[in-house]
């Protein structure tokens, strides 16, 4: 094998600004893989000035002349992969070629329906804080067997007969359990025929493809969603994602052995955030919390809604960097930090008296566990304009030492601002 992979993915909950990283690197590389997760995802890159946002496509679209691969571990809302393509489209984009697995699962419309009924009968206390667009129920199916392929969408015949007995079944739960109206096998099916048509243009074996590509001495780089604190394995389970953001999922999600990989870059921002329910002990609720949110705007990008945000976790972080085998990180956000006068950092948990300084795997544990914190000077020059480590403020520097100290890693990017060119290479 000739070639070489990286792998970029998430070490905190999610929106870490994988999006940044993975342009900042795709420059290098010839074919960028998707291999987890579906249009839940929401990559932001900003190029002069200009907002491109990928839920389901790899960021490295924005490159003409590179191959992106959607891998058969994600799961495929094909209307919003069209919407996506026409929006590149339209903004005279010349776009990467698209080559779409033809063993991902797609996500049907009884996927969606189904997930805003299951998260509405659930008490309160119970909701996941699912995103509704059907994921979870798309990735129920595929580990149940009744699952709908892209490759099913390209044989009319048998699919019509799966989907006669799926949708049966799907139809008995929507109109017993949650007296609805069921859906019409017609209306699914025409919708699959429609998909199909413009699906067979990138459907392909993306196994062979990201293989032949290594063997062919090019340089892959596989792209995680989400990050692996919602890692439905190693996440803070049941408040997790129903797929595997962590390194393992780039195997699974791909058809290709970890042979090739040569780096594995964990992205965590430089303070924490959170949406949705579950664990999260470093979470500020006070003033500084507030800071972090207005500041770093941090606030769904589709919902509005805000996230919970929090200073720097360490013990999760270390945890993240064993789980996936990390051995570089990418630092974004730390222009966020700007401003405040101390910053600080959870280096340990504490319960009753017990220190903990490995993460707890029990979600039980980790809900009862308080930060134990320590604090850095702040800084407040504006960092955007910094092009190495040496122009960052020295409170700054120190904070990214002793990341850095800490964990063992260099951290090789750091995003001082979104745009492509407020990032430092520190490599
Ligand atoms: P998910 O896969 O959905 O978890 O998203 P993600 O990790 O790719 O995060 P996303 O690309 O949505 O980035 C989050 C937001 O942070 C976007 O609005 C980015 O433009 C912004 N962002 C990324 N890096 C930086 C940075 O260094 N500084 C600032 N101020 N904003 C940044």
């Amino acid at each position: 094998m000739k070639g070489k992979a990286e792998v970029i993915l998430g070490m905190q909950w999610g929106d870490e600004g994988k999006g940044r990283v993975v342009d900042a690197i795709m420059s290098k590389c010839d074919v960028v893989v998707r291999y987890q997760g579906g249009a839940n995802a929401g990559h932001t890159v900003i190029v002069e000035g200009k907002k491109y946002i990928f839920h389901i496509l790899p960021s490295g679209m924005l490159y003409s002349g590179k191959t992106c691969v959607v891998g058969n571990g994600v799961v495929i809302d094909p209307d919003r992969l069209f919407e996506e393509l026409d929006e590149l489209s339209s903004q005279g984009m010349d776009r990467a070629r698209l080559i779409v697995s033809g063993s991902a699962h797609v996500v049907m419309p009884y996927h969606k329906i189904l997930d805003q009924l299951e998260e509405k009968s659930r008490r309160d206390e119970k909701r996941i804080g699912t995103t509704g667009q059907g994921i979870g129920p798309c990735y129920v199916d595929k580990f149940n067997r009744t699952g709908i392929r892209v490759y099913d969408l390209m044989h009319p015949e048998t699919l019509r007969e799966k989907l006669d007995y799926i949708l049966g079944l799907k139809n008995q739960i929507i109109t017993r359990i949650y007296d609805e109206k069921p859906i019409s096998f017609d209306s699914v099916f025409e919708r699959a025929m429609e998909w199909k048509e413009r699906l067979s243009l990138y459907v392909g074996d993306s196994s062979l493809v990201v293989a032949n590509a290594l063997e062919e001495g090019k340089r892959v780089l596989f792209e995680g969603a989400q990050g692996t604190m919602l890692d439905i394995d190693h996440g803070t389970y049941p408040y997790v994602t129903s797929s595997n953001p962590s390194c393992g999922g780039v195997f699974t999600g791909t058809g290709v052995g970890p042979k090739g990989v040569d780096r594995i870059i964990g992205v965590a921002k430089a303070y924490c955030t959170r949406v949705g329910e579950g664990p999260f002990p470093s979470e500020d609720f006070g003033g500084k919390g507030n800071f972090l949110r207005e500041k770093g705007k941090e606030f769904g990008a589709t919902t509005g809604r805000p996230r919970r945000c929090g200073w720097l976790d360490m013990v999760a972080l270390k945890y993240a960097i064993r789980v996936n085998g990390v051995t570089h990180l990418a630092l974004t956000k730390l222009d966020v930090l700007s401003g405040l006068e101390e910053i600080k950092v959870c280096v340990a948990y504490e319960q009753e008296g017990r220190r903990f300084e490995e993460y707890p795997a029990d979600t039980e544990v980790l809900n009862s566990v308080k930060p134990v914190y320590k604090a850095f000077k702040g800084f407040s020059e504006d960092t955007s304009e910094a092009k190495t480590m040496e122009d960052l403020p020295p409170a700054a520097q120190d904070y990214v030492k002793f990341i850095e100290e800490e964990t063992g890693l260099p951290v090789i990017i750091l995003g001082v601002g979104p745009d492509r060119r407020e990032t430092i290479y520190n490599e």
